[in-house]
């Protein structure tokens, strides 16, 4: 048997994911929006459940994540944090929620942690995220970092473009890493870029890195549970890998419950509630209407 640094049961923290590192074990970590989901991702091992703004589009249907709102956020995150016993709970800040205002923008943070029950807030951007990111943590909540494609600059980056493709380009990941390495981050999320990049900055940093189209160096990885299981009604992005068909599972059950209720074989009797035995004589002995009903379809 092998040693881990945490037992398959036991909680996962922000520290147990930095000795992760060190003994060079890998961290997974996958998005969740629902009850559901949620259990069923948290208990099957996953190490960090992360309330993804990318919910804008896989639960709420936008094109973007620019939309959602801090209490969209919330509402998805309270229905998480009920489900997750085991996993380190992330939730994203959305875009204009650390945007405009120091202030309001640490508020925000800690209504994620005293309303919603998440463990950290993941906050967009590099250097100049370094400033508020401190604030957070002197407000005593761990902060995962995120930097490469952001999609919350989609406007800026002019599209879904994979970022830190020149040297320069490499360097200003680097020093956004560093950065953020310094001001204290609990990870390090790592999205669309080079795996070289990749690879550089994980071995540069002592946060965890958490790839998402990263490549295999990172400390851990992380994909939209949507992309796994192919919720997402769109050709994936190169970096999924599927592992299950639950769009052709669902749509599959939908199609028999449909074609069952018009040949009426659903429910069956089996599948029925029933009179008590008196009140079935009662029934048989009755006349008129009340009788006639059962069993006429
Ligand atoms: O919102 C999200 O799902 C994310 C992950 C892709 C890292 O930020």
């Amino acid at each position: 048997m092998s040693i881990t640094t945490a037992d398959f049961r036991s909680k996962i923290t922000t520290h147990i994911l930095a000795e992760k590192k060190l003994q060079g074990e890998r961290i997974t970590a996958l998005t969740a929006y629902d009850y559901a989901t949620a259990r069923l991702v948290d208990e099957a091992g996953v190490d960090v459940i992360l309330v993804g703004d990318s919910l804008a589009q896989t639960m709420l249907g936008y094109e973007n994540t620019l939309p959602v709102t801090m209490e969209e956020m919330l509402h998805h995150t309270r229905a998480v944090r009920r489900a997750v016993k085991r996993a380190l709970l992330i939730v994203d800040m959305p875009f204009g929620s650390f945007h405009v205002d120091a202030r309001q923008s640490v508020a925000n943070a800690v209504r994620f942690v005293k309303e919603g029950g998440a463990e950290a807030v993941k906050i967009e951007g590099g250097e100049k995220r370094v400033a508020l990111i401190r604030e957070i943590l002197d407000a005593e909540i761990p902060v995962c970092g995120h930097i490469g494609l952001t999609p919350q600059s989609v406007h800026k980056m002019g599209g879904y473009k994979v970022q830190g493709k020149s040297l320069p380009a490499i360097e200003q990941l680097k020093r956004d890493a560093v950065a953020l390495d310094r001001a204290g981050v609990c990870l390090l999320v790592l999205e669309g870029i080079p795996r070289e990049a990749a690879a550089i900055i994980t071995a540069e940093v002592e946060t965890p890195t958490i790839g998402i189209g990263a490549g295999p160096e990172c400390d851990g990885q992380i994909l939209v549970f949507h992309d796994l299981v192919n919720l997402t009604f769109t050709p994936p992005a190169k970096f999924v890998r599927r592992y299950a068909d639950a769009g052709a599972l669902i749509g599959e059950a939908v199609r028999e419950y449909c074609k069952d209720v018009k040949a009426g074989t659903f429910p069956s009797d089996s599948e029925s509630y029933h009179l008590p035995k008196d009140s079935q004589a009662a029934l048989a002995a009755a006349a008129g209407p009340l009788r006639h009903a059962v069993g006429k379809r």
